[in-house]
């Protein structure tokens, strides 16, 4: 599989065109961002272990019938994908309070929920990706009842499957973001799962092991993503 064409770069990632109408190479970069790209940086090591994290977990996900975009690893930083029309919604799904939530809702981060939350941003970065509802994404015509009902049902789905999963990593999957595309009329979870999209805390320490040590200047960040990578124990 050959690169052809740069198709798209992102803050995080560059796309790629191939020979096939339907399938894109995707490339991890080191580059980091926050704050709507506001804070940059450069984050060591970081495209392979997102690159590798992620395929790692989109396999494991459409074992337990998540459909994904992924087709195949070409190498640390680069993956074939299927081509999707990515649905303009950043799905959000919270099982402790943290981030945006906890100062909108005037808490501290770490209580755990009684149930899991799903909320959803428009995926636009002049507006700065704001919070909306489904009617909202209906009335824009973002997604239809049937996508969002997908959605909904994927989401909630990829959270038990990767709660149980880190679990056993004696790390706590405290919120994460996630992204669908459409693929031949059908709803599949595309982008990527990795520490730049999920907040992961240890479990006995509730030391910060994710983008929030970026974020937040906490420090030690490439050692963070290195001792995830590590406990999933990938090769
Ligand atoms: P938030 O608490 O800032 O709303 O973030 C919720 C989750 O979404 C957290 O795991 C980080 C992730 N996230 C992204 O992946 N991209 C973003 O642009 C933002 C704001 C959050």
């Amino acid at each position: 599989m050959e690169k052809k064409e740069l198709l798209y770069e992102g803050k995080a990632k560059k796309v790629y065109t191939t020979e096939d109408p339907d399938v894109l190479i995707v490339s991890y970069k080191d580059d980091a961002t926050a704050f709507n790209g506001q804070k940059k940086g450069t984050i060591v090591g970081k495209g392979a272990i997102n690159n590798r994290m992620t395929n790692y977990l989109f396999k494991k996900l459409e074992e337990k019938g998540v459909p994904t975009h992924y087709i195949q690893e070409l190498n640390d930083r680069e993956t074939a994908v299927k081509k999707v029309e990515i649905v303009p919604l950043e799905v959000i799904i919270r099982n402790f309070s943290a981030g945006s939530f906890a100062k909108k809702m005037g808490m501290e981060e770490g209580v755990a929920f009684k149930c899991p939350t799903l909320e959803f941003s428009y995926k636009n970065d002049e507006l700065g990706d704001p919070f909306i509802n489904k009617y909202y994404a209906l009335a824009l015509d973002l997604a239809t009842e049937e996508e969002i009902e997908a959605i909904t049902k994927y989401a909630f789905q990829v959270n038990e499957v990767m709660r149980e999963y880190f679990d056993s990593l004696n790390i706590e999957l405290i919120d994460f973001k996630i992204e669908f595309g459409r693929y031949h009329g059908q709803i599949i979870l595309a982008d990527e799962i990795s520490p730049d999209t999920c907040r992961l805390w240890d479990k006995d320490t509730h030391e910060k092991l994710d983008k929030d040590r970026f974020r937040r200047d906490l420090g030690n960040v490439e050692d963070a993503y290195q001792e995830v990578f590590r406990r999933l124990g990938i090769d």
